[in-house]
């Protein structure tokens, strides 16, 4: 079954008739981010899908929630973990924060707001840099952070604005990575196919071709994975060239990456056959993505080893990989929440970042530097995993 936004499904439809059958990448490329049309991008009111009224993507009116709808203890942490940097690299001015895909800019409202009460010196030399594709959330982002001093606030439409080898400081997602489009393959007979989607009486349909970039065999060789037949799983090359874009725009300080993913070992265990590809719409899940195109979000599990293996070639090392209630415990998160009344909203609310089968274990924090010798950062005090648990045998760990 196809169904969707009627403008972006033509647009497919061109695309394909133009090409022939298209890498589900290039798919997923377009229902997010056509220009016009895209879930993200697409600016508008609200429209309807059959009955349902549709028009907030992220939040409880959206179609899934991120850390920063449920409580701002994050951002009360990434305050202070963005603190100890400053002082790490000898507070400059100024002290840049550049958040890439900060969506509707909760996050970074509450990193300042928490900096402005936690550590105003940091605060008067803070320059907050917000990179999103989306001109429809960059306007979220202007109207949520309209009551802060505009003059720490810097809107860039892609990190090709700064310049190379210039940034001092932190660079910082959440959800970033996972919304990238991702090359989905699958296993026949013992080669490995690469999922295309052609369209034929007048539906989208899935076909297997063979890989259709070099740079995915590439990363496949690297990989070099014993998958049975039938197995399917993802790949996000986006995120390795965004990971080296990042690096050469950094000259001296960390980048904090926070998504839902696994080490390499993990995410292409034998075990998990059926990958992580999954669709959202008004909170519940599907594996469809040729329904409600345009209108449902599509997401990924990021592999967290080749992240790290990817920003180690362009020079960035790795100064450690933790969860997300690892994290948030090294940053002082008990003491915060004994401030909260026990039992109340804003109580369970907190607690529900930090369930270790929920937001807190599946979500990671992977932090990388550059231009830094040894340190130890208080996010990374509380470690899950092995020294060695990201490295094919080559990234290696810094002690915390
Ligand atoms: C899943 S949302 C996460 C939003 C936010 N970080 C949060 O935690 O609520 C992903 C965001 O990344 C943006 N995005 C996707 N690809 C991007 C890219 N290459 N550069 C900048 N922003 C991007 C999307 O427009 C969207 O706002």
């Amino acid at each position: 079954m196809t169904s969707g936004h009627p403008e972006l499904i033509a647009a497919i439809v061109a695309d394909i008739a133009a090409k022939g059958p298209i890498p589900f990448a290039r798919f997923m490329e377009l229902a997010l981010y056509h220009p016009q049309f895209g879930y993200y991008t697409r600016v508008g009111g609200e429209e309807k899908v059959g009955a349902e009224r549709i028009g907030e993507r992220i939040g409880w009116a959206g179609d899934y929630y991120t850390s920063s709808d449920v409580h701002p203890i994050l951002g009360r942490a990434l305050a202070r973990q963005a603190k100890q940097i400053d002082d790490l690299l000898g507070g400059p001015t100024p002290f840049t924060v550049v958040e890439v895909g900060p969506g509707k800019g909760l996050l970074a409202r509450q990193i300042i707001e928490a900096c402005a009460t936690e550590c105003p010196s940091l605060v008067r030399r803070l320059r907050y840099v917000l990179i999103d594709r989306s001109p429809a959330m960059r306007s979220e982002q202007h109207r949520t952070l309209a009551h802060l001093p505009q003059r720490m606030l810097v809107w860039m439409n892609s990190l090709e604005d700064i310049p190379p080898n210039s940034l001092i400081g932190l660079v910082l997602s959440n959800e970033l990575l996972d919304a990238f489009p991702v090359h989905r393959l699958r296993v026949s007979e013992g080669r490995i196919y690469e999922l295309h989607v052609d369209y034929r009486q007048g539906e989208f349909v899935e076909c297997l071709r063979p890989l259709s970039c070099d740079a995915l065999a590439v990363h496949l060789r690297r990989l070099n994975p014993e998958w049975p037949n039938g197995y399917q799983t993802e790949v996000n090359l986006e995120a390795l060239t965004w990971i080296k874009q990042v690096a050469h725009r950094l000259q001296r300080g960390f980048v904090l990456t926070i998504d839902y993913g696994h080490t390499a070992q993990d995410l292409y265990s034998p075990a998990r056959r059926n990958g992580t590809f999954l669709c959202y719409f008004r909170h519940s899940i599907n594996e469809t993505p040729f329904l409600r195109v345009g209108f449902q979000d599509m997401t990924a599990h990021v592999d967290f080893s080749s992240l790290a293996e990817a920003g180690k070639a362009e020079g960035l090392s790795v100064t450690g990989f933790t969860n997300q209630l690892s994290f948030l415990a090294g940053l002082g998160v008990e003491a915060m929440i004994a401030e909260l009344e026990p039992e109340s909203p804003e109580f369970r609310a907190a607690l529900h970042l930090l369930k270790p089968h929920g937001m807190g274990g599946i979500f990671k924090v992977l932090i990388q530097q550059k231009g830094i010798g040894h340190v130890r950062l208080d996010g990374l005090r509380y470690r899950p995993f092995w020294e060695t648990a990201l490295t094919r045998g080559e990234t290696r760990f810094h002690a915390a």
